[in-house]
């Protein structure tokens, strides 16, 4: 169970009612599920709890106060959800004034089933309210009246601006993410994401530009972009519009800020203009992780994907031509209601024929109230049958990749030891392959020259240079 690492207190969150001085205020436990957008949401949940006077426990059951940062892009994740809060059910009856809050995705959609599945539940809270937090675990901690807070916008073209200052406090990171979009438009028929977080809305240029020049002057050398469609950056912007190419553009002229990295593009918002800024913003990394989801156009249409075979294939041309050594992942979807075998076999010869560097691959999970859900579902054993298949061959393409790269020489970041051998440490390429190395006098933050040697399933073991 991976708990958010902890961070100092920010000084410029919203309290609740004052804390005591000295009072210490018990400790907190932070359960996240979901996508890299709800990793970065439990951060500043972790800050609004510390700002709260609260400390880390090193489990549940030890924690004063437990959040659950939900995920519902598929029916897994809720499941876990919903076992997790079975469990706190019994720790809730030995300690009454236990405080549970349920966040995120699931949250801000199965608000009413989550209390009446688990009404030993305080508080739930939606996507675009995690500066509530603080207050309502104040609150919590004095009533007993389960509290919801749902507000979610609803109308096109908003600007984010209601982010609690994300930096305060955050310890040092040599790797951050900073959302610059948020929601989504495009309402494929399989997913919830439009549901859970809204119409979408980018933040404004100036504050993210602070954001990261903060985070720089507190150690980061490698941020993250993160939106659903973050190439859609600034389309509602209403002053000063700024698209996600200029975006980049002015985050190069950050000193000190050695990389940058973005997810998840949509192909068809994929432009000329941005892969020629990717070229020429020597701190965008050689990186792209653009979903294709289905290699089959009759398929494509049905998921609602505004794309072919042949547009996705003419930016991915475009994309390698221009920018040497790209690394290219992707994510991809199974048993589609109504999928064929033939259609299969499309996503198959797409796999072949686009030989990505890495791929996330899901068998295709109904989602209640999308137009997926009531088309003719495919056969759960067929769907499970094509999701090896289909795995076992991108596996073998990824090896041969690495095989093919095996000798040659590319730029880690050294981040430090690796989790699960502290004797070997790890990094990544621009291309964004996990390399393992010997230490030997390296530190942290820096940029080294290292030869890729024995290629994994994962990455690289490579000798540094010089
Ligand atoms: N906004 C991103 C994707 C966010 S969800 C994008 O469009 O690029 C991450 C991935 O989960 C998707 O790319 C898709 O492959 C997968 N996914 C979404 N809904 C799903 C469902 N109902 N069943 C299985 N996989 C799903
Ligand atoms: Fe979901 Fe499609 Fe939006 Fe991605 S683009 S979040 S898959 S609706
Ligand atoms: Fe899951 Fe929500 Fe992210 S549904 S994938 S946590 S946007």
């Amino acid at each position: 169970m991976a708990q958010v690492s902890p961070v100092r207190t920010p000084a410029n969150l919203t309290l609740g009612a004052p804390i005591p001085r000295g009072l210490k205020r018990g400790t907190y436990f932070v359960q996240t599920w979901g996508c890299q957008m709800n990793e970065e949401d439990s951060e500043q949940m972790v800050l609004g709890l510390e700002s709260l006077g609260l400390t880390p426990a090193a489990s549940p059951n030890e924690a004063n106060v437990i959040l659950l940062n939900t995920c519902s892009v598929r029916k897994k994740p809720e499941d876990k959800a919903f076992s997790f809060l079975g469990e706190l059910r019994f720790i809730k009856e030995a300690r009454p004034d236990l405080v549970i809050g349920v966040c995120g995705c699931m949250a801000q959609i199965r608000a009413d089933e989550i209390h009446r599945r688990a009404p030993h539940v305080n508080f739930v809270v939606g996507t675009a309210q995690v500066n509530r937090i603080p207050g309502l675990v104040e609150e919590a901690l004095q009533t007993r009246r389960f509290q919801k807070r749902l507000d979610l916008p609803e109308r096109k073209g908003s600007v984010v601006t209601d982010v609690p200052d994300r930096l305060g406090g955050r310890k040092t990171k040599l790797k951050a993410f900073i959302p610059v979009q948020y929601g989504c438009d495009k309402f494929c028929t399989y997913c919830i994401v439009p549901s859970t977080r809204g119409r979408e809305r980018s933040r404004p240029t100036e504050d993210i530009v602070r954001e990261a020049r903060g985070l720089v002057a507190n150690g980061t050398r490698e941020i993250t972009l993160l939106g659903q469609t973050v190439n859609s950056y600034g389309k509602n912007l209403a002053e000063g519009r700024v698209s996600f190419g200029q975006l980049l553009s002015i985050l190069g002229g950050i000193p000190g800020l050695e990389r940058i990295r973005y997810t998840s593009p949509y192909p068809r918002d994929f432009k000329t203009d941005l892969i020629e800024v990717i070229r020429d913003v020597p701190q965008v990394m050689e990186h792209c992780h653009m979903p294709l989801q289905a290699g089959d156009d009759h398929l494509l249409r049905r998921m609602r994907r505004v794309y072919t075979v042949e547009s996705y294939a003419a930016i991915v041309d475009e994309l390698r031509a221009t920018v040497p050594n790209l690394g290219l992942t992707t994510d991809i979807i199974v048993g589609f209601p109504g999928e064929t075998e033939e259609e299969f076999e499309g996503t198959m010869a797409a796999m072949e024929r686009f030989r990505f560097d890495g791929a996330f691959m899901f068998k295709y999970s109904p989602r209640p109230d999308t137009p997926a859900a009531e088309m003719k579902q495919v056969d759960s054993a067929v769907a499970s049958r094509r999701l090896n298949q289909l795995i076992k061959r991108q596996r073998e393409i990824q090896l041969e990749i690495g095989e093919a790269l095996a000798g040659e020489e590319r730029e880690v970041m050294v981040e430090g030891p690796s989790p699960k051998n502290p004797d070997v440490w790890q990094g990544y390429t621009r291309c964004f392959r996990m390399v393992h190395f010997s230490p030997g006098s390296l530190s942290p933050g820096q940029l080294v020259q290292v030869r890729l040697t024995e290629p994994h399933m994962w990455g690289f073991v490579g000798t540094v240079l010089g």
